[in-house]
Formats: structure tokens, C-alpha cells, sequence
């Protein structure tokens, strides 16, 4: 009896230990140059939770072999994987996740609980944790663009029924289970309807809305995990699980929040009708500028803000946007990058792409920082962006995107817009700022216009 309680209380003081480090680790994450070293502190934090809690379980070889089976097979995906696809790879790890909490929770209702704390925690771990599983997978194939079906398809509204029907039943098994012990039966319908549920949760929400639908399922993940944690009695899984289900929640807010939307309007609304309300249909004359116009100008500025988006991306623009960062350094130019934070389709796009590409972090900029001393930079270079320097967010109160902060490079002395045509951006509005006097369209592929401008510098 003395061992185990000695044990005991050795795992909880390691778990402590963890959770320090998992909570430094997760501040760690918040800036672009300790990120790499916060992510192996929670990692290791994890490690030593786990090797500190096989040490009492009855088979510690299966969980060994399981952790070196999963293990194996997360490194090789994460190695594997390209950093644009790195949100289809957190879907499917949130999926896991949420996976193996469902079967926690299973195993627990076999393993017939005593009391009616433990019924109900046991049918929210298995809703929250089914729901992420299959809601992760829908999310996966919609983001990698493996699953097309229409919001307004037959499949998608029978869906969405059963998750409709898989909440009541929820409700239902809650209150059921205050008169008696829920029949096994009855508990194989509620596993049923949560798998079912899931793929009704995601399914009508947007391709394009997945990044925040992904973030927020990290964050049932993360909840799912903290109630396993109460069933389990493992203190070190309820701070670890309480952890991911807050940041995940907080981050949902913020791309929200970026996005001027509501998290309802993003799961239960989508874009498209909120943008059918847009009364920016702003024309007048646009004015083109060709590569070579546009290097004379440059290699005039004294000031360039680059502001990255989508379009970076979809050209893969990153390399040659760097080096034309550093050919105008060189001609003596004062070079920062205005980032905004949902610029392209996911948190934190714009970071990885220029981080690939070697860009250094301190020439990054955020809105609230560039914005007060927009009139004194003498080049705003738009590449692929179109929302985020949308000016009807601040000047058009019936825009959709009324409200929506943006980096305003309208009050920059000249601007560049880079981009193929005319067409709108993630949001469907029209944007102004192609209209203003200090605007210079330079139309084209943003790699190929780059490019151009990078052998103007050369020659
Ligand atoms: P967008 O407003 O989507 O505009 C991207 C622009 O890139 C398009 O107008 C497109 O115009 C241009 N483009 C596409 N391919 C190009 C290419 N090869 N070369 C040059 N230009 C190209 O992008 P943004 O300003 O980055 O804004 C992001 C939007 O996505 C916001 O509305 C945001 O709310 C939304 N969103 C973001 C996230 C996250 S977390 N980042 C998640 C969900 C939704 P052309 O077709 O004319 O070239």
C-alpha cells in the first residue's frame, strides 16, 4: 500500500514538473523565435508525463509498443508533410486525438461506473471526442480539397439533421441517466449518432472557413482530453487537456475576431451570405503600371512595406519576394513586411511561407504597428493580398467586411498591387483601394512579376 502511494505522489509531483513546462512551452509558441523551442519543451513535458505514468499500468509493453507505433508514424507524417499542408495534418492529429478519448470513455462505460458523475462524464468525453474525430476527418478532406460536397447538396442536410438529432440525444442520455444506468444499448446509439453528428458539424461549413473549424475542434480535442482526464483520475491529462481546450478556444476567437465575424456566423452562416448584402461596387479607372515603370519607382523609395497574401501563396512567390527584399536593402531601401493575421487560409501562412524562404523575423510587422506611420512609407507592395488592404472595412459601414481591421497601405504615398485580374478576394467584395490615385495595378503571376522586378535590380 506505502508503494503505491509513494508512486502516486512521485507521478503527481512529475506531473507538476510537466505542467510546468507545458505551460512555458505554450508561451514559448507565442513569438516566431522561441516557437521551435516551445514546441520541444511541450514535447518533452509530454514525454515525461507519459513515462511516469506506465510506470504502474498492468501491461506497460503494449503502451510501449503502442507509443512507438504511433510515434513512428507521426514523425514520419510530420517529416513528410509540406508547411501549406501543415493545417490538414492538425485536423487529422485533433481527429486522433479526439479518437482515442471516444475510446477512453468507451472502455470506462464497459468498465461500468458507479455513480451518476461518472455516466455523464463519460457521454460528454464520448460526444466532444467522437464529434472531433469525425468532424477532424470532414475538415481534412475539405481543407486538402478531397471532399467536395455542396452546402445545399441532400447529403449534407441529412447530415446536419443527425447532428441536430445527436445533441438532443445527448441531452436526452443526460437526463436519462439521472433515473437509471444507461442500457449498453441505448450507449451504442449515442456512439453511433456522435460519429454521425461530427460529419454534420463540418460538413456544411466552408473550405475556406476550415482553419477556424479546425482550431476549434483543437480545442474540443484539448476538452475532451481534460474529461477523460477526470474518468482517468490523471491530473497531469486534466492540465494538459484544460491547456489545448483554452488556447484552441482563444485562438478561434482571435481569427474570428480578425475576420470581423462572429464563431456563429462562421459555423452556422458562412461568407457567402453575409457578403450578399455588399454595396461596394466601386468602379472608376484603374491604372496598370508594367514591371519596368514599376523598378523605377522602387529603386527611387527610400521606405517599402510588402504585404504578403493568398496570392503569395498559390504563386509560391516567397523565394523571389526575399530577394527582392534584399536587392532593394542593398540599393539602400528600408525593407519591413506588414503580416497580417489572417492574410491567406490559415494562422500564421504568411509567417511560414517568408520563414521558408528565410526572411528574418524582425522585419515583420503587424497592422497596429505599421498602420500609425502609413503616409511615411514611400512603396506598399501588395502581393496576392486583397482583403486585408481592403478600405471599405474602415470606410464602408454596409461592407460585410465593415469593421474588419486591415493594414491600411491606402495611406501609403504609393501603392503596388500585385495580382491577376480583377476578381475579389476570400470575402467576394469588390475592393476600392484598386481605384485610388496612388495606386498602381501591376497585373500577372505575383512570382512572375516579382521575378521581373528582381532581374530589373540585377541588369
Ligand atoms: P484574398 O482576399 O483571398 O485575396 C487573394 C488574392 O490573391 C485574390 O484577389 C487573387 O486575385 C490573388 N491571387 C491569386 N493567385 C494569385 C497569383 N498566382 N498571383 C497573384 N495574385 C494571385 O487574400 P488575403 O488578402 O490574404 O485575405 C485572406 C482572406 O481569407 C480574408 O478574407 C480572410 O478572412 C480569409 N480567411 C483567412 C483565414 C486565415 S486563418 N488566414 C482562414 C479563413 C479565411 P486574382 O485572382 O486577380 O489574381
Amino acid at each position: 500500500m506505502d508503494i503505491i502511494n509513494n508512486i502516486t505522489a512521485f507521478q503527481n509531483v512529475v506531473y507538476i514538473f510537466s505542467s510546468i513546462l507545458f505551460i512555458s512551452g505554450i508561451k514559448m509558441l507565442g513569438k516566431e523565435d522561441t516557437a521551435v523551442k516551445g514546441n520541444f519543451l511541450s514535447a518533452l513535458a509530454m514525454f515525461i508525463a507519459v513515462s511516469v505514468t506506465i510506470i504502474n499500468v498492468v501491461n506497460p509493453l503494449i503502451v510501449l509498443i503502442g507509443i512507438l507505433i504511433g510515434a513512428s508514424i507521426g514523425s514520419l507524417i510530420a517529416l513528410r508533410v509540406k508547411m501549406t499542408s501543415i493545417p490538414e495534418m492538425v485536423a487529422l492529429f485533433n481527429g486522433f486525438g479526439g479518437l482515442a478519448t471516444f475510446f477512453i470513455a468507451w472502455s470506462e462505460f464497459n468498465a461500468t461506473p458507479d455513480n451518476v458523475f461518472q455516466y455523464v462524464v463519460i457521454m460528454l468525453t464520448t460526444y466532444i471526442g467522437g464529434v472531433t474525430f469525425s468532424g477532424s476527418i470532414i475538415a481534412y478532406g475539405k481543407l486538402s480539397e478531397k471532399l467536395k460536397i455542396e452546402k445545399n447538396s441532400i447529403i449534407t442536410k441529412l447530415f446536419t439533421t443527425l447532428f441536430y438529432l445527436s445533441i438532443l440525444f445527448l441531452i436526452y442520455s443526460i437526463g436519462f441517466t439521472q433515473l437509471i444506468v444507461l442500457p449498453t444499448d441505448f450507449f451504442t446509439i449515442l456512439l453511433i449518432l456522435t460519429l454521425l453528428g461530427g460529419i454534420g458539424f463540418v460538413l456544411p461549413i466552408g473550405g475556406g472557413d476550415m482553419p477556424v473549424v479546425i482550431s476549434l475542434l483543437n480545442s474540443f480535442s484539448g476538452i475532451a482530453a481534460a474529461f477523460a482526464g477526470l474518468l482517468l483520475l490523471n491530473n497531469v491529462l486534466i492540465v494538459a487537456g484544460s491547456l489545448v481546450g483554452a488556447s484552441g478556444l482563444i485562438l478561434t476567437i482571435i481569427m474570428a475576431k480578425a475576420m470581423n465575424r462572429s464563431i456563429g456566423n462562421i459555423l452556422f452562416v458562412g461568407y457567402a451570405s453575409s457578403s450578399s448584402s455588399s454595396s461596394s461596387q466601386e468602379t472608376g479607372e484603374v491604372k496598370p503600371i508594367n514591371v519596368s515603370d514599376a523598378y523605377l519607382i522602387l529603386e527611387n523609395a527610400s521606405s517599402v512595406l510588402v504585404i504578403p497574401g493568398y496570392g503569395m501563396a498559390v504563386a509560391q512567390a516567397q523565394h523571389v519576394v526575399r530577394e527582392l527584399g534584399e536587392l532593394l536593402e542593398e540599393n539602400g531601401t528600408e525593407v519591413k513586411y506588414g503580416i497580417h493575421p489572417v492574410a491567406g487560409r490559415m494562422p500564421g501562412h504568411m509567417n511560414v511561407l517568408l520563414a521558408e524562404a528565410n526572411v528574418p523575423y524582425d522585419v515583420l510587422v503587424e497592422p497596429d504597428d505599421v498602420n500609425p506611420s502609413m503616409d511615411t512609407v514611400d512603396v506598399a507592395i501588395v502581393i496576392g493580398a486583397n482583403d486585408v488592404v481592403n478600405p471599405s472595412a474602415t470606410e464602408e459601414p454596409g461592407s460585410p467586411i465593415y469593421g474588419m481591421p486591415i493594414i491600411e497601405v491606402h495611406n501609403a504615398r504609393t501603392v503596388f498591387v500585385l495580382k491577376r485580374s480583377m476578381s475579389a478576394g476570400f470575402a467576394g467584395v469588390q475592393n476600392p483601394l484598386f481605384f485610388k490615385q496612388n495606386t498602381r495595378m501591376l497585373f500577372g503571376d505575383a512570382k512572375e512579376s516579382i521575378g521581373g522586378l528582381v532581374s530589373e535590380f540585377k541588369e
